[in-house]
């Protein structure tokens, strides 16, 4: 028996399984491996989740004149009341130890005088964001990535597509408890599905950007963990709410590379190309550029709409070209390559998906609503965000969950069962599809009208639409998936499906606007008795 064939019952070889090998997966698995023997599985690379992309940076209060107040305001006040106050300081309190140990595995942070470097993001009020130049992400990934390697109790696996939750329907002798065991996978090389059990998993399998057509999120944000969630009984929670970031890169052969909210926060200015304006100040004349993503995002796109653009200008060509290159090599090397030369002239952009707000719901302990599962990361909707993610936060997220759904897992430990026996994958009645084209046309068609009908202003009526679309192609996918032997493809494209319904779902259960979900139909905040989650129940 090799690793990646797993046995079953009491001789798994692992303890505990995790889903997924960015920040909130390698965190969980990093804690646990100290008494535990853990399976990372991840989809493709190791390296192909958001993590490896954040640009900015993670918020934490290091500096003396700051306070976990203001950083509980500002995140609320982003949130647009939606956030879970407990959440907030939960997450906000535990930052300064999350980024000591980041510095203890070798993160190299930028320093100025000894002490860290704080740069500054819309929607905060001070500089809190601890980088690592204009490629922080890349920076912790790397770092989660050696300390796991180094550690024997940790095995990883990539080329490993989670299909769905083992859950009690899949034990040799049926029983309707609804506990988590594992997760069968597609071993992406050899096309077989196998079965990896454990007493305890740990879902961190990111988000679901890549349901829009232009996103920044990598080419494997595909909604599996929410989806295969959903579909094994756990509730999601606020998938109306989701991030657009304004300032994407505008380029025809560069579709998805991010310009750092950083910039912004250094100084870089909006303008519209055709009046030569600085243009927030229509929108949001006190915050400006700094105002919350939203706000942002939502005149940027208001701005393209009412004067036929393509795109607007982000220009910190004003400052000093040391200042500029020193805060943002990455993105200027980037954008030099593509002949854009940021300290003499400005930078085309254009809003982009972002964040997925929503998720499995999780409490405090990272424990989903099935037994056996713990979740954590940009999978979850833990309460932190509310309706719009304060930037740097969501990094901070992974940690503080990461390390919450370990401690937990390690305090349970002696209650949790051995696994039972579980039936392998039934592939008896499939054959190999004919028909590759079905799923390359389906996940152009979503992609397209989620951005055309559910993307930063909204209406009923194109809410509606858009769930005709969705109603007849989860029949025409559900058929498919029925008579042909799995694909990674096929995996991404029925979770694809599932997380524009449930967006599209809870978008149009919400009858107001607020935070990220704007509609026309209700334009004004419900401002009556307490805000509600948008909560879908299986
Ligand atoms: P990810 O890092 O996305 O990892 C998901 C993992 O799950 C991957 O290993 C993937 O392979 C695996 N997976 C997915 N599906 C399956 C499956 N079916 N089977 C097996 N494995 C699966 N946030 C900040 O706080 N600060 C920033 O500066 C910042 N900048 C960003 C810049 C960009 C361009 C983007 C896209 C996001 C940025 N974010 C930032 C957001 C942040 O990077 C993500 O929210 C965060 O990294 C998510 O981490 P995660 O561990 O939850 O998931
Ligand atoms: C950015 O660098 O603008 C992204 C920060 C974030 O998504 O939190």
């Amino acid at each position: 028996m090799t690793h990646s064939q797993t046995s079953n019952s009491a001789d798994a070889p692992y303890d505990v399984i995790v889903i997924g090998s960015g920040a909130a997966g390698l965190t969980a698995a990093l804690e646990l491996a100290e008494t535990k023997r853990v399976l990372v599985l991840a989809k493709g690379s190791l390296t192909g989740g958001s993590t490896a992309w954040a640009q900015g940076g993670i918020a934490a209060v290091l500096d003396a004149g700051d306070t976990f107040e203001n950083h509980v305001r500002d995140t609320m006040v982003a949130g647009a009341g939606l956030n879970d106050a407990e959440t907030v300081e939960f997450v906000i309190e535990r930052a300064p130890a999350s980024i000591d140990r980041l510095v203890e595995l070798g993160v190299p942070f930028n320093q100025e005088s000894g002490d860290l470097h704080l740069t500054r993001e819309g929607g905060h009020s001070h500089r809190r964001i601890v980088h690592v130049d204009d490629a922080t992400g890349w920076a912790v990934q790397e770092a989660l990535l050696k300390a796991a390697e180094a550690s024997p109790n940790i095995t990883m696996l990539g080329g490993r597509t989670c299909i769905d939750f083992i859950t009690d329907r899949h034990r040799e002798k049926f029983s309707a408890a609804g506990r988590v065991w594992g997760v069968y996978a597609l071993n992406e090389e050899t096309g077989r599905v196998e079965r990896h059990i454990a007493r305890a998993t740990i879902l961190a399998a990111g988000g679901a950007g890549r349901v829009y057509q232009f996103s920044t999120a990598p080419r494997g944000a595909t909604g599996d963990g929410i989806a295969m969630a959903w579909r094994a009984g756990a509730r999601v929670s606020n998938m109306e709410m989701m991030q657009f970031h304004p300032t994407c890169l505008y380029n025809l052969e560069v579709k998805n590379f991010l310009i750092t909210e950083a910039v912004r926060g250094e100084g870089g200015r909006l303008f519209n190309p055709r009046t030569g304006k600085r243009f927030m100040e229509f929108y949001d004349a006190t915050r400006m550029e700094l105002a919350p993503r939203d706000v942002v995002a939502r005149a940027i796109d208001a701005e393209i709409k009412r004067f036929g653009l393509d795109y607007v200008h982000l220009d910190i060509s004003h400052e000093a070209e040391e200042f500029v290159k020193g805060h943002f090599p990455t993105i200027y090397d980037k954008l030099i390559g593509l002949g854009i030369d940021m300290t003499t002239g400005p930078i085309p952009v254009v809003p982009a998906q972002h964040y997925t707000c929503g998720g499995v719901v999780v409490d405090l302990f990272a424990r989903t609503d099935l037994p056996g599962l713990w979740a954590a990361g940009e999978c979850t909707e833990s309460g932190l965000h509310g309706a719009n993610r304060l930037a740097s936060n969501s990094l901070l997220e992974c940690f503080v969950y990461g390390e919450a759904a370990a401690s937990d897992i390690l305090t349970m430990w002696d209650q949790l069962e051995e696994p039972p026996e579980i039936k392998p994958w039934d592939e008896s009645r499939v054959t190999d599809s004919d028909e590759e084209v079905v799923i390359k046309q389906n996940w152009t068609e979503i992609r397209r009208f989620m951005w055309n009908y559910v993307g930063i202003v909204r209406t009923t009526k194109r809410l509606e639409r858009a769930k005709n679309r969705i109603d007849l192609l989860m029949k025409e996918v559900e058929d498919y998936y029925g008579q042909f032997r799995v694909t990674t493809d096929l995996i991404e494209l029925r979770n694809l499906l599932q997380a524009a319904q449930l967006i599209v779902r809870s978008a149009l259960h919400r009858k107001e606007s607020r935070g990220l979900h704007y509609t026309l139909d209700y334009p004004e905040t419900d401002e009556a008795g307490e805000p509600e989650d948008t909560v879908l129940v299986p």
